[in-house]
């Protein structure tokens, strides 16, 4: 699935499941030693994921810590992102050389309670949305906008060290695509995304390619 919506040149693994067996490196424990099992279970089969991804690379059995805002730290020369929801599970890698930054989230393909909408969505945006729902119901819109929103976070972070609200991006979508142009001081205007609904689930990354 995440195929749809990553450029040519990222490794990247999904799973629509846990995988059994699959356990945290010894080095990862104590991220998640007093977690409830399905926490521990989506970290585990998350970052089974991006060793997958990462083999190619020569980094198939390295810990992936998370830094002071649970950003994961990647091994040198490396950019990534990980994601996890109900039923799926993923991770996509890159060089740096080749990418810059990036983010990728998971959803399931259904609308978010009218409260988070509010806090997710601008007057503007939530007007579109709105609209969308009525006049294209192929995706549920308020959660896509969500997921673009947390993609551009997890893309915006590595770059800046800083924090990014939802009302401090601007959403716009057309066909599988999406671009978010930010509204406070940013090494870049705009973060341009994708995005693909299929089965049940919502993709949507952000690459910011070198
Ligand atoms: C960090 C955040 C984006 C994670 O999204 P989520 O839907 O809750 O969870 P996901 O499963 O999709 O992603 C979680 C993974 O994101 C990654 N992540 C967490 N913090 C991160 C950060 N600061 N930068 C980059 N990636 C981060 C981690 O790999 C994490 O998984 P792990 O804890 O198992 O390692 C979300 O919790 C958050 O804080 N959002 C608020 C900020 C925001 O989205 N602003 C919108 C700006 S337009």
């Amino acid at each position: 699935m995440l195929e749809a919506v990553l450029p040519p040149g990222i490794r990247w693994h999904e799973s629509f499941g846990d995988v059994p067996g699959v356990l945290p490196l010894p080095e990862e424990e104590f991220v998640v030693a007093r977690a409830v099992p399905r926490r521990r279970a989506e970290f585990a089969t998350a970052r089974w994921c991006a060793r997958q991804a990462l083999t190619p690379f020569g980094y198939g059995d390295v810990p992936i810590l998370p830094g002071p805002k649970r950003e994961p730290l990647w091994p040198k020369g490396i950019v990534g992102s990980m994601t996890h929801c109900d039923g799926y599970r993923a991770a996509a890698v890159a060089s740096d050389d080749v990418v810059i930054s990036m983010g990728i989230d998971a959803e399931p393909d259904q609308p978010v309670p009218d409260r988070v909408l509010n806090s997710v969505a601008l007057p503007g945006e939530q007007a579109v949305i709105y609209g969308l729902l009525r006049d294209r119901p192929v995706v549920a819109w308020d959660r896509l906008l969500f997921s673009a929103k947390e993609s551009v976070y997890k893309a915006w972070f590595p770059i800046t060290g800083r924090w990014l609200g939802f009302e401090e991006a601007h959403v716009t979508f057309g066909d599988g695509v999406f671009s978010a142009r930010i509204l406070i001081d940013s090494p870049l205007p705009v973060f341009e995304g994708r995005w693909a609904a299929e089965g049940g689930l919502i993709v949507t990354s952000v690459v910011v390619q070198a």
